[in-house]
């Protein structure tokens, strides 16, 4: 196991009705600015219920935070938050509007073009406390300190992340979660298995507890993932799917072990360039990833098949894992080939080009260079 520094001050308040803890929280804050997306907030009954809790303070607000949230959009929060003197943020959505409000509590206090932060890998030091509301379980976004953060004008997609950026608190409440259409449960599903693999099946590193952890997550989704999508409204269902989730990404699984991160980089691409979503790029990518780099992760492949796919004698092979792994996202109604959305191998080359002039070395043995991503481009044609 290697060296590690594990720190995680997120207050987590799990459970039906915990949107009423809100008022506690919010005890030594006066104006509060509160960020949601496209609507289904108000929709669903939860904008009414947030409303609610924040009875006695002052309360602006910033809707229209789109899915893969925008710089452009976000700076006229920055601006209005300033112009109030805003002091808490609470965050109320899907990972897009909880990094999205990431990146406006570190660009309100930030001397220079915030985006910078994202491009020249500014240290954020400061930003405005905020809280979360999570209506769509899948990035984690809500218990770690990452946000990802997309410019229309460059079609580019950028990660930053920053202690100062950790939620003071985030409500998770299955019950939010029931007016889901089953595209975004199945991008949830898939994107929270996806954080498990990067973190997972890399190399083995003597870290039996942190494998583990990352199995019993995997097996949750595999178990919980296919009922939670035909039954929205199961409470039980829908609180471990969202536990499940923000396990996934919260730190504790990557503690003392390499990590890949390659098809996330890659996804955001395609993203970036094709507006698929997330958690559509990553059931694309991976099979092609893993088949492409089944050298180098033989041994976990062949664990990963064992223990979370049970397979035994002659089935258990790398390439069998990595079936089943393929076979998971499509019975969500995940399409894991890109000319099933309409993109050619050819269409990518902007994205193999990208890659090769920042020179980026990725993956858990830095040996995923923009050679490489071409390969598995054309292996997910
Ligand atoms: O905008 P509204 O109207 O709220 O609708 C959203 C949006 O259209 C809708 N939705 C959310 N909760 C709902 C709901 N509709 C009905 N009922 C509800 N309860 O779902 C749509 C998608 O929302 P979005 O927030 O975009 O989805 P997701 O949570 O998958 O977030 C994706 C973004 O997170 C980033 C991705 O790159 C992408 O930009 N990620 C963030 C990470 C992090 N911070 O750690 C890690 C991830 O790997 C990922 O990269
Ligand atoms: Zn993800």
């Amino acid at each position: 196991m290697k060296n590690f520094e594990f720190f995680n001050p997120v207050k987590i308040l799990f459970g039906e009705g915990q949107i009423d803890m809100i008022t506690q929280e919010l005890l030594p804050y006066q104006t509060v600015l509160l960020t949601y997306g496209g609507g289904s907030i108000k929709r669903n009954g939860v904008y009414d219920k947030v409303i609610s809790a924040l009875k006695g303070k002052k309360v602006l607000e910033f809707g229209g935070i789109e899915p893969n949230p925008r710089y452009e959009t976000l700076i006229k929060a920055v601006k209005l938050a300033r112009e109030n003197n805003v002091d808490f943020l609470l965050a109320v959505g899907g990972g897009s509007v909880i990094d999205g409000t990431k990146f406006i509590v570190a660009s309100i206090p930030f001397e220079g073009e915030p985006w910078d932060i994202l491009t020249k890998g500014i240290k954020v030091e400061k930003a405005v406390p905020f809280g979360t509301v999570l209506t769509l379980p899948a990035t984690g976004s809500e218990m770690n300190a990452g946000a990802v953060i997309s410019r229309e004008a460059t079609k580019e997609k950028y990660a930053f992340g920053s202690p100062a950026v950790y939620p003071k608190f985030s409500v998770l409440d299955p019950t939010t979660t029931y007016s889901l259409p089953q595209n975004q449960v199945a991008n949830g599903v898939v994107d929270a298995f996806a954080h498990v693999l990067e973190q997972y099946l890399t190399y083995p590193s003597n870290s039996p507890i942190q494998d583990r952890f990352a199995e019993g997550i995997l097996q949750t989704l595999i178990e919980v993932g296919p009922k939670t999508l035909e039954n929205p409204t199961d409470y039980d269902l829908r609180a471990n799917f969202m536990w499940s989730c923000t396990m996934a990404l919260n730190g504790l699984i990557s503690t003392g072990v390499p990590t890949d991160w390659a098809t996330h980089m890659i996804g955001h691409e395609l993203t970036a360039f094709f507006g698929l979503d997330h958690g559509v790029t990553l059931a694309i990518i991976y099979p092609a990833l893993l088949t492409e780099m089944v050298e180098f992760k033989k041994e976990k492949l062949l664990q990963y098949g064992s223990r979370v796919w049970n397979l035994n004698g002659e089935n258990l092979t790398p390439e069998r894992a990595i079936e089943e792994t393929e076979k998971f996202f499509r019975g969500l109604g995940v399409k894991t080939r890109l000319p099933e959305h309409g993109i050619s191998f050819a269409d990518t080359k902007p994205i193999v080009d990208r890659f090769a002039a920042r020179g980026w070395k990725m993956g858990e043995n830095k040996n995923i260079t923009s050679d490489i991503v071409e390969k598995i481009l054309k292996r997910a044609a």
